[in-house]
């Protein structure tokens, strides 16, 4: 990309230090943003990356350290006077209202809105047509947001920022809930955007990502900026290991599988979503003791359903499920659990904790009520923290103690919980869906590791990734999803990335 040769900085950030009970999330950083600049920033599962974000945006305030914006500082008290200032964030977790239109969404809390309804609602729907065709974005101003796809909903938050005329963006891992192509789409809107003038902030742990679109690498690790890089003069080993302080294996290390008796049974296998559209058509499969099947397909191809089936949380309409020869097809979860299913949820948020109990509650979840966490109606709670203790330590989870609320934790740390209590009982079956999503990658590395370890142990994984990469480098047979249906499954030596990928596509195989 073609830059001028000394554009300005608009954001800059000196010695901000911010303290929680028992943490230091931010030490003394400094940054600066340049205009038109696409500034990553990498960092471990909470080593400070969005606390140090929503400093800059307005929702939280440093304890010590100055901000400043276009060559002022700035006291901010709350995300208002960042807008004010042209600083735009995206969350992770979107804020938009799903049964209200685009145009709705975007006004909501904007200056237009005061006064006249109607006319006021045109003028809107007008400037989201001329930003969506500014920006190439593509967005009816019209559709009911619940309607559209994840990739576009996170559109309408980018529109809304720059409806308040927002030139600095800041973007928490806006990639880790995207689809490939989505994310492709994405680093184009985020091209035009700098061409404009825009500058960007940009939050990920995919190292590809920053080498293919940052101008500039931040590093945060444990609160403190421990260097930046060019990514023209980087690899993906040089910045993880920048990131984790060590080198961290980006490939996985594996035995070839030793598959035994088969330990799930899916036949005709249908399901409803959430819509009441018929998305899981009939699939067909098994997974045996010993091996990792890896399920690849475009999000939305009925993925999601299955797993859902297949651990008791939707109920199939057509189709039969067994586990080790017994029908477990209508089991409840807490059934489908204690046969030894360890299911690592998609949607940690819903699924996977109870967001106000502690850390040490929420290792518990499957077996609170049983010995040695409880005897009768009695519960333990030493034996629950000292469980919960030992679990954070192997996991490596940061946080300042088990007593704190898992709604504390950093995004990937939450996640780490989850797979350390799924990964800490004894495991029949292994269902995983986007294990590692949000995770950084020396965690992933480890996450990695204890999966196929579980599978070395003579248990049975089904794998769910949108990460294809993750599929191929895990999996001993790759099944190919496509309309609901498993299309094909591959021996993984005859899963090459392109024969899945025109299968993932719908194309029949040659
Ligand atoms: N509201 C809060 N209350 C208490 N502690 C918090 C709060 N928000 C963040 N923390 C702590 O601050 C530290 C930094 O968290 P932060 O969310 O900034 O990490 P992160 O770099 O964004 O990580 P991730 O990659 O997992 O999203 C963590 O130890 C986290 O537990
Ligand atoms: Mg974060």
């Amino acid at each position: 990309m073609s830059k001028q040769t000394n554009p300005p900085i608009v954001l800059e950030a000196k010695g901000i230090t911010k303290r929680f009970p028992g943490v230091l999330a931010n030490d003394s950083v400094d940054l600066q943003l340049h205009k038109g600049e696409i500034l990553a920033f990498l960092g471990e599962n909470g080593a400070g990356k969005s606390t140090l974000m929503n400093m800059l945006y307005g929702l939280y305030r440093p304890n010590e350290g100055e901000i400043w914006i276009k060559g002022e500082k700035v006291e901010m008290s709350n995300p208002r006077d960042a807008i004010d200032r042209g600083v735009g964030m995206v969350h992770q977790h979107f804020q938009l209202v799903p049964v209200m239109t685009v145009a709705e969404n975007v006004m909501l809390g904007s200056e237009i809105t005061r006064g006249g309804g109607v006319l006021s609602r045109r003028k809107a729907e007008e400037r989201v047509r001329e930003l969506s065709h500014q920006y190439g974005l593509d967005v009816d101003p019209t559709a009911v947001v619940e309607d559209l796809p994840v990739g576009m909903q996170q559109r309408v938050e980018i529109i809304k920022a720059l409806y308040r005329d927002a030139d600095i963006l800041i973007l928490d891992e806006p990639t880790a809930v995207l689809t490939p192509q989505e994310a492709n789409e994405l680093f184009r809107i985020m091209h035009d955007l700098t061409d404009e003038g825009v500058s960007i902030i940009f939050i990920t742990h995919k190292l590809k990502e920053v080498l293919n679109v940052a101008d500039t690498v931040g590093v945060l690790r444990r609160g403190k900026i421990v260097g930046s890089a060019k990514p023209a003069e980087s690899t993906q080993e040089s910045l993880a290991e920048l990131m984790v302080g060590r080198a961290v294996l980006l490939r996985v290390d594996k035995e070839k599988a030793d598959a035994g008796a088969v330990v799930l049974k899916v036949e005709g296998l249908q399901a409803f979503d959430d819509r009441k559209q018929l998305i899981l058509r009939g699939a067909d499969f098994e997974v045996r003791a010993g091996e990792i099947v890896g399920i690849a397909g475009v999000q939305g191809n009925g993925q999601r359903e299955l797993v859902e089936v297949l651990t008791g949380l939707r109920t199939a309409v057509n189709g039969r499920v067994w586990i080790e020869g017994q029908e477990v097809t209508h089991f409840s979860p807490r059934k489908i659990t204690e046969l030894g299913v360890a299911h690592i949820p998609e949607d940690r948020e819903k699924h996977g904790l109870v967001m106000p109990y502690s850390l040490a509650d929420n290792m518990v979840l499957n077996d609170y009520y049983q010995k040695p966490y409880a005897t009768g109606i009695i519960m333990h709670q030493d034996a629950i923290d000292a469980h919960g203790e030992q679990l954070i330590e192997k996991y490596d989870v940061r946080t300042p103690s088990v007593k704190t609320p898992a709604s504390s934790l950093s995004g990937g740390n939450k996640q780490k919980v989850i797979v350390a209590r799924e990964f800490s009982r004894p495991t029949k079956l292994l269902i995983a869906a986007q294990p590692t999503r949000g995770i950084d990658v020396g965690s992933i590395e480890f996450i990695h590791t204890q999966i196929v370890a579980q599978r070395d142990a003579g248990a049975a994984v089904l794998l769910i990734s949108a990460e294809l990469d993750e599929v191929l480098s895990l999996a001993d047979r790759v099944a190919v999803m496509f309309d609901g249906r498993i299309v094909k499954i591959l021996p993984i030596a005859e899963a090459t990335r392109e024969r899945v990928g025109l299968l993932m596509a719908g194309s029949e195989d040659a």
